[in-house]
């Protein structure tokens, strides 16, 4: 019998360079078996094939547990846990006595018999219907006491987590994440590969160009008062290798974006970004969708409907009040502008009259907290209270709304008494008698009613619509996967914010033909000739056909109202390269992190990053951004601005 202590580094994981996307384990097996680390199996290996083998193992303590003699250990890689016993008369004293002196995290190396646990068989993991009774123990490295168990069930918050980021690698669950994560990208890249794409890498130390979202800036140390910005996608690259004959680009990209981040958005995130010549808006989509397609398959073996689901950018906003609109559920959004002016109630007719828009929604059914089961369905007049119906009015006032009129319908649609609410009293008989037809209105709905400029109600009953099918009603279920391709959104969009015009995608995207003549004399009516794949009202991937022409893209700027001179100035390259014979050509970005956060079904994309930033942008792991020296401030010549500011 053998033991050690060894204090300093454990043994290093050989490389994955043959990882098989559907047994990661046999692959990491393959890599160490014969070599002096001596690991003969990984932790979730064993089953009751391997009974009285000789094996080790190596792994960290999950569990200890001191039972009067005998000591168990569960042993933890990330492939799994198997139990270790430590019994005396086996591994004799001194093993037995380092095993009963060990912690969490604590690394080990194991070496034993595999036995049979008989009627302890543990069912909740994959090695449970055997254990190891230890004969070598070796300590490989002592842990001190870690902030919380590396535990898939426990709840940690997530600001200690991301501070010991190390740790919670270990827990099986982000584990999972980031092993998916691999097999997407692998999947994404043999996809394009075998479709004939060229993954080629563009810089990200780039030129600042407007219009898109925040750069990040880096000052020049060479170039004192000049600044590189980081790339926040490689649209112009991409653009201009059209131009240099790369027909059919990929690339899995790090972008970076200086924006307010959410809980699907990080400053520094990944695209598969491609780019593609001599094609259109249905060739991008085809390719798109067979990407999709493809890693649904292999990833997590379920067969997507072929082809997706499209919609125009109009009709998503009219039906769902979104550019992203989640399929899982109905609650249509019904328009009554036309029916307003005679309503009745003054809130919708002095809308209309000032020029703006009034819809509606009409919530049936839903399921209570917790109850999915179909019998349970109650209705919406039985879930949404009075109080939940003022909370839901607060939550629309967050998307600009004044109010949230609504309107219960309580026993039969045909007896006016039955209808209640703040609208309800005010209606006329006639107004009553439409809405009940146009809103299919039945016992035990709730109507909620937005009235105002048209971008206020799309975006507040939009909100109510998601707040209602994925909270309140509960209509989602975790297995369901709505794809969507929406397209042709107006090329501009009018920006409160900058008083004008701004592009709705990006500058580089080309107008439908017949729209050209528009886009000086009337630019909020030119459609685009562009598309974003949507998936359970979340925007994965999205792009677009591309201006190929000088001269177009020129007057696209001047929509902008940016002038020649300056255009010149900020995007000369572009108009020179297009003046050099560019393709038609196009192409889209998925949101890499966001495609995984819906495969694995994980709450933040923060959970698919293995180092992510917190939603104030900062990595509280290596506590950063800091200050840096005032020496170094100096060398790149932002010291008087940094004291200005100070
Ligand atoms: P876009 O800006 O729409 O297009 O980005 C493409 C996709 O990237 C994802 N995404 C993000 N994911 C995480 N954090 C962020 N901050 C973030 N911002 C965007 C989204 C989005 O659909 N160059 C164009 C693409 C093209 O036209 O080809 C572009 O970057 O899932
Ligand atoms: P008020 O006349 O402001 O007391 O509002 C009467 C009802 O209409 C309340 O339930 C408000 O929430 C609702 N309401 C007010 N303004 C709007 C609006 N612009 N759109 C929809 N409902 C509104």
């Amino acid at each position: 019998m053998v033991f050690r202590q060894s204090c300093g580094v454990g043994p290093s994981l050989p490389p994955l360079s043959k990882a098989c996307p559907s047994d990661m384990g046999r692959t990491l097996r393959a890599h160490f078996e014969g070599t002096p680390m001596k690991r003969t199996h990984l932790c979730g290996d064993l089953r009751v094939g391997h009974i009285d083998q000789t094996i080790t193992l190596s792994g960290w303590v999950q569990n200890y547990r001191d039972h009067g003699g005998v000591v168990f250990i569960d042993l933890r890689d990330r492939t799994g846990i198997t139990q270790v016993t430590f019994d005396p008369d086996l591994c004799g004293k001194e093993a037995h006595a380092l095993a009963a002196s060990a912690r969490a995290e604590w690394v080990l190396q194991v070496t034993g018999v595999v036995k049979s646990r008989g009627d302890r068989t543990n069912p909740n993991i994959a090695t449970g219907a055997i254990e190891v009774f230890a004969q070598e123990l070796v300590v490989l490295n002592k842990a001190q006491t870690p902030p919380f168990e590396i535990d898939e069930h426990a709840k940690v918050g997530e600001e200690i987590r991301l501070q010991y980021r190390f740790l919670d690698l270990r827990r099986p669950e982000t584990q999972r994440n980031l092993i998916m994560r691999h097999r997407a990208t692998k999947v994404a890249r043999d996809y394009f590969d075998l479709n004939g794409f060229l993954e080629i890498e563009t810089p990200v130390l780039c030129k600042y160009t407007p219009g898109g979202a925040r750069n990040y800036l880096v000052p020049s140390r060479v170039h004192q008062g000049q600044f590189y910005a980081l790339a926040e996608s490689p649209q112009l690259f991409k653009q201009l290798l059209m131009v240099g004959g790369y027909d059919r680009y990929v690339q899995i990209a790090r972008c970076f974006r200086d924006e307010d981040l959410r809980q699907d958005r990080q400053p520094e995130f990944t695209q598969i970004d491609l780019e593609m010549s001599f094609i259109e808006m249905d060739d991008i989509m085809a390719i798109g969708e067979g990407l999709a397609r493809d890693l649904w398959k292999k990833v997590l073996n379920i067969d997507l409907p072929s082809p997706f689901r499209r919609m125009t950018w109009a009709e998503g906003m009219a039906k769902y009040g979104s550019d992203k609109p989640d399929l899982r559920y109905g609650l249509e959004i019904v328009d009554l502008t036309d029916w307003a002016p005679t309503s009745g109630f003054s809130v919708f007719s002095n809308a209309t009259a000032a020029g703006g828009i009034v819809r509606a929604l009409n919530a049936k059914f839903g399921f209570e907290k917790g109850a999915t089961d179909p019998t349970s369905k109650k209705t919406a007049c039985e879930i949404l209270s009075r109080r939940t119906l003022d909370d839901l009015t607060e939550y629309v006032k967050g998307f600009g709304a004044k109010g949230l009129a609504w309107i219960k319908i309580q026993g039969d649609p045909a007896v006016k008494e039955n209808w209640q609410g703040p609208a309800a009293k005010n209606i006329t008989d006639d107004a009553r008698n439409e809405l009940a037809k146009r809103l299919n209105v039945e016992n035990g709905d709730v109507l909620f009613f937005g009235a105002d400029r048209f971008k206020t109600v799309c975006a507040a009953l939009g909100a109510l619509r998601v707040e209602l099918g994925t909270k309140r009603l509960k209509l989602t279920r975790p297995d369901q996967f709505e794809f969507l391709w929406l397209h042709s959104a107006p090329l501009f969009e009018y920006s409160d914010e900058h008083q004008a015009f701004v592009a709705n995608h990006h500058p580089f995207t080309a107008p439908y033909a017949e729209h050209l003549d528009s886009l000086i004399s009337d630019p909020g009516k030119v459609l685009s000739k562009s598309y974003d794949m949507v998936l359970n009202g979340n925007e994965i991937g999205g792009g677009s056909i591309r201006i190929h022409d000088a001269p177009t893209q020129s007057k696209v700027f001047t929509a902008l109202g940016i002038s020649d001179e300056d255009a010149q100035k900020k995007f000369g390259f572009l108009l020179h390269a297009l003046s050099f014979g560019a393709p038609p050509h196009g192409g889209m970005a998925f949101g890499l992190d966001r495609l995984i956060m819906l495969m694995t079904g994980a709450d933040s994309i923060r959970d698919v990053i293995a180092f992510p930033k917190n939603q104030k942008a900062r990595d509280e792991m290596l506590d950063c951004p800091n200050p840096v020296a005032e020496r170094q401030l100096k060398e790149l010549a932002l010291v008087v601005a940094a004291q200005t500011q100070g």
